[in-house]
């Protein structure tokens, strides 16, 4: 596979980043496509610096917008590319509520425009980033991809709307290798403690905030929900490490180009274990030697009470296991946030 050309789009933010890192470290040659509406370029950097100036060589990065077909044209009419990971797109389930059409805007004409650009170019290998949030409010868990999909929200939608895409193009295309990848809850940080996430604004989800507590940045945790029936009374979510994240794409790669006619087809990235809100909270302040103030408060509207993945076929046809316990996701997650309080940038004046 060494010497293979993929474009990573949204190569820039969280997942992008950590996943660069480990394709240049496999031998593969990557070009982004970022538009930094939610990353800085000083993310890209430190990708360079972890992998070194070798692999470095093998990295570039472009700015573009994939609303922008004419950025897309001018990459692919430069450069063959043997596969796509697209991770493009806005994430942010309140404000996909306050603000669907940005949401369908960016996440969906990117993608269509995306899918156009790699047909005209023949290039039809694409392993999407899915979500979760596609099995809604499951009934049961462990979550089985065969599940009913369902979305709660706009955000939820742009992701149920791009599966259903994907299997109608492929439907139509038979030709087009296909993997949706149905991530879980990414956390943690390369242990490097160089990269990690670093949300713009006051944090939506669990970790970047408990990580912002920790440092000063925030004074206390808002628990959402103290009456779940779980064992503390707290939400359970299937959090993964974002190098096991990371390193599920190098699998879904690989099985994309191993197999023919692998079709359209969607596996769950997670560990398969159920860890909830206060648990999170211990183990961070275990990690970090930081007492995590909390506030318990009333349940999030639309909050699930427990989601966690099965990981059977994810295991057995990509050959992939999440490596990473919750012990190691904060362990990292506090290197990259004490090294980094204020994320890639410095500290801003007040
Ligand atoms: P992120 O915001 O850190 O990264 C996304 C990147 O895409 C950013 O760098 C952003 O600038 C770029 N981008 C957005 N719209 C673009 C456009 N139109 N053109 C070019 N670049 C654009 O988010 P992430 O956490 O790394 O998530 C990556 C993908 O995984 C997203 O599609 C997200 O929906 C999905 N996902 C994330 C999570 C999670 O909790 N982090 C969970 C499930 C799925
Ligand atoms: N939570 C708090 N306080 C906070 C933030 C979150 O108690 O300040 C709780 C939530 O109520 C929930 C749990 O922590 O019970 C996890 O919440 P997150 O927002 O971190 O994650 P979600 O499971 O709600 O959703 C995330 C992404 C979705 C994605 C899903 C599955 O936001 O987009 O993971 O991948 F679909």
């Amino acid at each position: 596979m060494a010497g293979q050309t993929i474009l990573v789009t949204g190569g820039a933010g969280f997942i992008g980043t950590h996943t660069v890192v480990e394709l240049l470290k496999e031998g593969f040659k990557v070009s982004i496509i970022d538009n930094l509406d939610n990353s800085v370029t000083e993310a890209v950097d430190r990708v360079k610096e972890v992998v070194g100036p070798q692999l470095s060589k093998n990295l570039e990065f472009n700015l573009g917008d994939l609303r922008n077909k004419d950025d897309l044209e001018k990459l692919f009419s430069r450069t063959r590319f043997d596969a796509v990971i697209h991770f493009a797109g806005l994430k942010a389930v309140g404000e996909s509520v306050a603000n669907p059409r940005r949401y369908f805007d960016n996440n969906l004409v990117g993608t269509i425009n995306l899918y156009e650009v790699m047909a005209k170019y023949n290039c039809k290998k694409m392993v999407f980033s899915s979500s979760a949030t596609v099995y809604g409010q499951p009934e049961k868990i462990p979550c089985v991809e065969d599940f009913n999909l369902m979305a709660m929200n706009p955000y939820g939608r742009t992701k149920l709307f791009l599966e259903e895409i994907a299997r109608d193009i492929h439907k139509a295309e038979p030709e087009w290798s296909i993997i949706l990848l149905r991530y879980f809850n990414p956390v943690g940080a390369h242990e490097s403690g160089k990269l990690g996430e670093d949300p713009k604004g006051i944090p939506n989800n669990l970790m970047p905030y408990i990580q912002q507590v920790a440092v000063g940045r925030l004074p206390e945790l808002n628990v959402y929900g103290h009456d779940y029936p779980t064992k503390d009374g707290s939400a359970v979510r299937d959090y993964i490490h974002v190098m096991d994240l990371a390193d599920g794409h190098v699998a879904a790669l690989r099985k994309i180009f191993a197999t023919k006619d692998i079709g359209c087809i969607a596996y769950n990235l997670g560990t398969g274990c159920g860890t909830s809100v206060l648990a999170m909270v211990t183990a961070f302040e275990k990690a970090s030697g930081k007492k995590i103030p909390i506030k318990l408060c009333p349940r999030r509207p639309g909050d699930a009470t427990a989601v966690y993945a099965s990981t059977e076929k994810a295991e057995r046809e990509l050959g992939w296991k999440a490596k990473y316990g919750v012990e190691e996701m904060c362990r990292d997650q506090w290197k990259w946030a004490s090294n980094n309080p204020w994320g890639y940038q410095s500290k801003p004046e007040k």
